[in-house]
């Protein structure tokens, strides 16, 4: 008997040493201590010991189940010990690390222009007028003094998307829907979006963005329209830039004209930005038609007025260097990215 707890001894010893984790500690548990246990098969057997040996062999039995118990609970609590060292290793944080910045969102841009120009315009004492973009002939092209047989149909080529409707292909189509409701004087500006159907190409999108202006009142003169463009564009590229009027057609204005500005790179000697020519188109504009103001029924004898409209992809490029405009229409974030706000 005694042999026999000793071998139990030996064999609980060498399977301890072989136990990785708490699930092997637990099934060596069972199968020592269980109900049905290798110890307490011992003390079944007890019955069979002969009367006199039983209390020494009881007492042997009972020390190797402490020892078992002790030897099993150290290597339990050595091993929970171990799994969380393991863990906590597994875990740890460097909170000396930096942190991982989160990406600030900032306007396109495009649009950060249109604010600049809007900024400008309204200080000057004009309001915001938003027309749709998706449009009638009626106010894209008819009011506006463009006949459906007029060539300047073809020259802008025009998205139709429905029988009379269009995309817009300028933002003039304001003009006639805010003359039609406001007394003079009539000061606006209408930035938004505007659609050719043209082939997209360097200098060509199918879509880009405008603003357009409107005075009308008494005695308003060509000189007005030029001190007005001179200090925008004086505003906007931040230096004292020489401007010109240039004539130029449009049906909705007579006359109409294109304002230059002085070269910014060359200050106007010469260079392959502007062609050698020391100028730079900057917009087309001209005196509202007087036919336009009879289609939206003020009088041409007591009412003139000055109307513009200016490309604001242009404006970005002029004042960035930047040669192809499909680069605005693209989302590509290094591009983008160089236009942050700070
Ligand atoms: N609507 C014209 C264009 O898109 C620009 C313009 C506006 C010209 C107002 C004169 C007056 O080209």
């Amino acid at each position: 008997m005694k042999h026999v707890i000793q071998s139990i001894r030996a064999t609980f010893e060498s399977e301890l040493h072989l136990c990785k984790q708490a699930n092997d500690l637990e099934a060596l548990r069972v199968r020592y201590l269980g109900k049905k246990g290798l110890v307490q098969e011992q003390l079944k057997s007890l019955r069979d010991v002969p009367e006199a040996e039983k209390p020494l062999v009881g007492k042997l039995i009972n020390e190797l189940k402490k020892e078992i118990e002790e030897r099993l609970d150290a290597a339990i609590s050595a091993c929970s010990h171990l799994q969380l060292q393991d863990k906590m290793a597994k875990e740890a944080l460097d909170v000396t690390l930096p942190g991982r910045r989160s990406n600030v969102g900032s306007k396109h841009p495009v649009t950060q222009m249109l604010d600049e120009i809007t900024d400008i315009f309204v200080s000057m004492g004009f309001s915001v007028a938003l027309g749709p973009e998706i449009e009638s002939e009626y106010y894209n092209f008819d009011v506006l003094n463009i006949s459906p047989d007029h060539p300047a149909r073809d020259m802008q080529d025009t998205f139709y998307v429905a029988p009379g409707m269009v995309l817009r292909t300028h933002t003039s189509n304001s003009q006639g829907r805010v003359m039609e409701n406001a007394n003079p004087p009539i000061r606006i500006i209408c930035p938004g979006r505007v659609f050719r159907n043209e082939t997209i190409d360097a200098s060509h999108h199918v879509f880009f963005h405008q603003v357009e202006g409107l005075y009308v009142d008494e005695n308003v003169s060509m000189q007005d329209l030029l001190s007005t463009l001179s200090e925008f564009v004086r505003r906007l590229f931040k230096k004292d830039v020489e401007v010109r009027l240039r004539s130029s057609y449009f049906p909705f204005v007579e006359p109409g004209v294109e304002l230059d500005m002085s070269c910014l790179l060359c200050e106007g000697k010469g260079c392959a930005t502007c062609k050698h020519t020391g100028w730079i188109e900057v917009l087309g504009a001209g005196m509202v038609h007087p036919q336009v103001l009879r289609n939206v029924g003020l009088d041409p004898e007591k009412y003139t007025g000055y109307a513009w409209g200016l490309g604001v992809e242009r404006m970005v490029a002029l004042r960035s260097g930047i040669r192809d405009i499909r680069l605005f229409a693209e989302n590509d974030m290094r591009f983008l990215s160089q236009f942050y706000a700070v």
